[in-house]
């Protein structure tokens, strides 16, 4: 993975999948449903990363588990926008995510598949690779089904070996598994860092107070993302809440991801924390508003980042 690549950022996807997404007005339940155009593309988190990335810039390694059969049609996506491909085949097909987005409304419906099984030498091989890779390494998504989850924190804390910074963007029992690796920065959103904490989080005191308990268990950058409220943002000393601006609603798919996109390059770059926050905040926004089945521009995220609210807390 080393020596080929100018790429400064990784993404490692354990569990990557087809995104079948189908637009339609409105979903009537039990009655045939016309969709006037489908689009199947290679996703999962970390995917969505490298392409976001892209966007912004910045070349990224892809890693992580990938259905053997599916190997060709994901480089076939990705290397054209010069992400660089470096997947750990296993056998079988990746699974196939299904995502009914409602144009009146913006309703998502996600019907998401469990995945293909890691096999026993999967994960030994996968950090072979991981030896080489980046300084800066996004791991975003959910297990394969019956990755014991000690295997899966021994990964987190073999990437973090060697000083690697670890931008962690996983839910449940994976996300709290992560944390003793101590991740760089990690990017729940509201109920996901409720789960991890066992306690629901109300109101934006609460948010708070649970993203420095993060910081005091070893975590460098929190951030907590709230949907349309914006998101909190625990960067060093700096503590923000930045809100997106004004925006038409296309689809919340992927908001996350391009948050995360926007957090990596930020690092990559040496942001300091308002510049940082923004180029996050633009990410998401452009990703929630751009057209039917497009990629946000990179102007409308320049665009955007620029007029976002931040507050200082
Ligand atoms: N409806 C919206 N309008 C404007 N901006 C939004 C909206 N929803 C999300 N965003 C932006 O995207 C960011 C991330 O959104 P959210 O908190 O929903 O992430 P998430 O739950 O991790 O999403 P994902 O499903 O991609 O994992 C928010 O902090 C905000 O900046
Ligand atoms: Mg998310």
């Amino acid at each position: 993975m080393a020596g080929d690549t100018l790429a400064r950022i990784g993404t490692v996807s354990l569990n990557p999948a087809f995104d079948l997404t189908i637009p339609l007005e409105r979903l009537e339940p039990g009655e045939v449903n016309r969709a006037a155009a489908t689009e199947l593309r290679p996703a999962g988190k970390g995917i969505n990363v490298s392409v976001m990335l892209s966007i912004l810039g910045e070349p990224s390694v892809a890693t992580g588990l990938l259905g053997a059969e599916d190997v060709a049609a994901f480089e076939a996506f990705l290397r054209p926008m010069g992400v660089i491909c470096r997947f750990e085949p296993v056998p079988g097909r990746c699974r196939i995510n299904v995502k009914v987005v409602e144009t009146a409304g913006g309703r998502v419906t996600d019907i998401n598949s469990p995945g293909t099984a890691a096999t026993a030498d999967a994960i030994p091989a996968l950090q072979q690779r991981l030896l080489t890779a980046p300084e800066l390494m996004v791991v975003s998504g959910s297990l394969p089904p019956g990755l014991p989850l000690g295997e899966w924190s021994g990964l987190m804390q073999h990437l973090a070996a060697g000083g690697r910074r670890i931008i962690v963007d996983t839910s449940g029992p994976a996300f709290g598994a992560a944390l003793p690796a101590k991740p760089f920065l990690v990017k729940p959103n509201r109920s996901e860092l409720a789960a991890v904490l066992g306690r629901p989080l109300v109101g934006r005191e609460a948010l708070l107070q649970a993203a420095l308990e993060l910081q005091q268990q070893g975590v460098r950058q929190v951030v907590v993302s709230d949907g349309a409220e914006g998101a909190l943002f625990l960067l060093g000393d700096a503590r923000l809440w930045v809100r997106p601006p004004p925006v038409p609603l296309t689809t919340t798919v992927g908001a996350g991801d391009a948050m995360v996109a926007g957090l990596a390059a930020a690092l990559a770059r040496g942001h300091d924390a308002e510049a940082a926050a923004r180029l996050a905040t633009g990410c998401a926004a452009a990703a929630v508003s751009r057209p039917a089945s497009a990629l946000p521009a990179a102007a409308e995220i320049t665009r955007l980042a620029a007029a976002a609210h931040i507050e200082r807390l």
